[in-house]
C-alpha cells in the first residue's frame, strides 16, 4: 500500500484506523551540538559558527515550551562527536499500533555516514523502556530518516513518506508492510527542503503548513486531497527560517521559529496559536523545533 498519486488513492482517511497522538516528548542535550560538516546546503556557510551558550539557552527555551504544554520532556545526553544528534527526530519513527498495543520504533539507516552512529544510541534507549525496536530488512539497500521524512497524518495510521535527498522510496515498500499502513509518497525536488519535516508539518487531521516549491505536481495534488485546509507558508519563511520545522504537539499550540510571521498570521487565522521560539543557532545545521524533539507513544 504505496501510494504515489491521487488516482492511485482508494481509501478515505476515515476509513482508516485511528491513532491517538503520541504524548511523550523525547529530547537531547545540545551539549556537543555544532556544525562540523556540510550535508545539507544550510550548513554550507556555517562550519565552526555555533555559539554553543546560545544553542544551550535555545534548548532550554524548546524544553521550556514542551513542558509547559504538560509534555514532561525526557531528555537523552548528546553524545561527542556526534554533533547532529541533538536532531533527534532522525534516527527513529515511532509507531504505536493500537489494535495489538504494539509500541515502538523502526530505526533508521542514516544517508550520511557522519550521523550513522547516533542510531545504536537511540536503538538502544528505546529498547531499555520497554519499545519494539524494529528494524528495515536486511537485504534492503535503501536509506531512511525516520521522523525527517517519514510524519504520521495526525489521528490516523497513514504515513507521508518523503523521498529523494535523504530517504529512498523503497525503503516505504518495506515500511508500509512492515508497520502494516498505507504511505503516500512525496518527491522532494528542492535541496533546501531536504527533509520531508523541512516543507510539510501536519498540524491536526485536516491542516497542514506546506511549502509549495517543495513538492512537484503529483505531490502537491496528494496533500491537497488528503488535508481539507493546507496552508501555504511563504518560501522565504520556510526556506530561510524553516517555519514548516515547527511542531503542534496538541491541535492547537504551534511551536515554531520566532519571526515566521506571515506564518503565524494564517496559523491564527485558521485557530492555531503560534508559540515562537529562537532557535536560530540550530537553523545553521538546517534544523528546528521539529526536528529537535521526538514524540512517542
Ligand atoms: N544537520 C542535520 C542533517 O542535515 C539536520 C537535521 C535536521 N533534521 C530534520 N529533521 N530536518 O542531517
Amino acid at each position: 500500500m504505496v501510494y504515489q498519486s491521487t488516482e492511485e488513492l482508494d481509501a478515505q482517511l476515515k476509513d482508516l484506523p485511528p491513532l491517538p497522538r503520541p504524548n511523550r516528548v523525547v529530547l537531547t542535550t545540545p551539549t556537543h551540538f555544532d556544525v562540523e560538516y556540510v550535508i545539507n546546503p544550510h550548513m554550507s556557510e556555517n562550519v565552526g559558527t555555533v555559539h554553543k551558550e546560545v544553542a544551550w539557552q535555545q534548548w532550554k527555551a524548546v524544553r521550556a515550551a514542551y513542558a509547559a504544554l504538560d509534555a514532561e520532556p525526557v531528555v537523552v545526553n548528546g553524545q561527542s562527536g556526534l554533533p547532529d544528534m541533538v536532531f533527534c527526530a532522525n534516527q527513529t519513527l515511532p509507531f504505536f499500533d493500537p489494535a495489538s498495543n504494539t509500541k515502538g520504533v523502526v530505526l533508521s539507516r542514516m544517508h550520511s555516514e557522519h550521523r550513522e552512529d547516533e542510531v545504536p544510541y537511540y536503538g538502544r534507549f528505546f529498547e531499555d523502556r520497554g519499545y519494539a525496536v524494529e528494524t528495515l530488512p536486511e537485504d534492503l539497500d535503501a536509506d531512511f530518516e525516520g521522523m525527517g521524512d517519514a510524519l504520521w497524518h495526525p489521528g490516523r495510521r497513514l504515513l507521508w513518506g518523503g523521498y529523494g535527498y535523504r530517504t529512498s522510496p523503497e525503503a516505504y515498500e518495506a515500511l508500509s508492510e512492515l508497520l502494516d499502513v498505507p504511505v503516500v509518497l512525496l518527491r522532494l525536488t528542492d535541496p533546501d527542503y531536504y527533509h520531508l519535516d523541512t516543507c510539510l508539518c501536519p498540524l491536526d487531521a485536516e491542516h497542514a503548513l506546506v511549502a509549495p516549491e517543495a513538492f512537484d505536481d503529483t505531490g502537491r495534488a496528494l496533500i491537497e486531497s488528503l488535508f481539507d485546509t493546507p496552508i501555504e507558508v511563504p518560501d522565504h519563511e520556510a526556506r530561510h527560517q524553516l517555519a514548516c520545522n515547527g511542531h503542534c504537539p496538541d491541535g492547537k499550540h504551534v511551536l515554531i521559529q520566532e519571526g515566521c510571521e506571515e506564518t503565524d498570521e494564517r496559523l491564527r487565522a485558521n485557530d492555531f496559536v503560534p508559540v515562537e521560539l529562537d532557535t536560530s543557532e540550530f537553523l545553521k545545521a538546517g534544523g528546528s523545533v521539529f526536528c529537535m524533539k521526538q514524540m512517542v507513544w
